[in-house]
C-alpha cells in the first residue's frame, strides 16, 4: 500500500490511533502470542546507540505476567533490513547502521515506521511513503516483544 507524501504530510493527518486498553489476561494464558498493539500501549522508537552507530529499539508498555504494565523493548535490527535505502522486514536485517532519524508516523489505525537510510552508494534516499506497518510483524508473548517473521 502506497501513500503520496502529500497525503501523509497533510496537517492533522497524524491523529494518534486509538490504542486498545490492555487486555487483562488470566494467569497462564499470558503466553499466547498476539500482535503487540493488541496488548501494549505507548509505542516509541529510540536510538540506544549513538549518531555514528545507531541501534533503533521499539519500546512499549505491555501487560506483564501479573498484568502490571511494564516497559518492554525489542531491537529492530532483529526484524528490519535496509534494502538499498528502503526499509523492509527481514530477520537479522541490521538496518540501523545505515539509517538515521527513525520515527513513527501514526496515521489512522496504523503506526508507520520509517527512517532516513542510505543506499549502496551512501546517498540518502528520500521516501515518498513509509513502508513498515510496525504491528505487522511485532508480537507480544506475555513476556517479551519479538519479531514474528518466519
Ligand atoms: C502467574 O504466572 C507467572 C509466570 O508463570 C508466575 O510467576 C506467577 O507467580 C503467577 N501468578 C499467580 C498469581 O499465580
Ligand atoms: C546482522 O547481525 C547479526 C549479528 O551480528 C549477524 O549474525 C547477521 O548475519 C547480520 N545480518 C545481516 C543481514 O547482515
Amino acid at each position: 500500500m502506497k501513500f503520496l507524501a502529500s497525503t501523509l504530510l497533510a496537517a492533522g493527518a497524524y491523529a494518534s490511533p486509538p490504542l486498545q486498553p490492555a487486555r487483562v489476561l488470566a494467569n497462564g494464558t499470558a503466553s499466547a502470542q498476539r500482535k503487540f498493539l493488541d496488548l501494549c500501549r505507548n509505542p516509541s522508537v529510540l536510538n540506544t546507540g549513538d549518531l555514528k552507530a545507531p541501534n533503533w529499539v521499539l519500546g512499549a508498555d505491555c501487560p506483564d505476567y501479573d498484568d502490571v504494565m511494564r516497559f518492554k523493548a525489542v531491537e529492530l535490527d532483529r526484524c528490519i533490513a535496509n534494502d538499498n535505502g528502503y526499509l523492509e522486514w527481514g530477520i537479522e536485517g541490521n538496518f540501523s547502521a545505515k539509517c538515521k532519524t527513525c520515527a513513527f508516523q501514526p496515521r489512522l489505525l496504523v503506526w508507520w515506521f520509517d527512517c532516513v537510510c542510505t543506499d549502496k552508494t551512501g546517498r540518502e534516499v528520500t521516501h515518498t511513503a513509509p513502508s513498515i506497518d510496525i504491528n505487522e510483524h511485532i508480537s507480544y508473548n506475555g513476556k517479551n516483544l519479538l519479531c514474528d517473521l518466519e
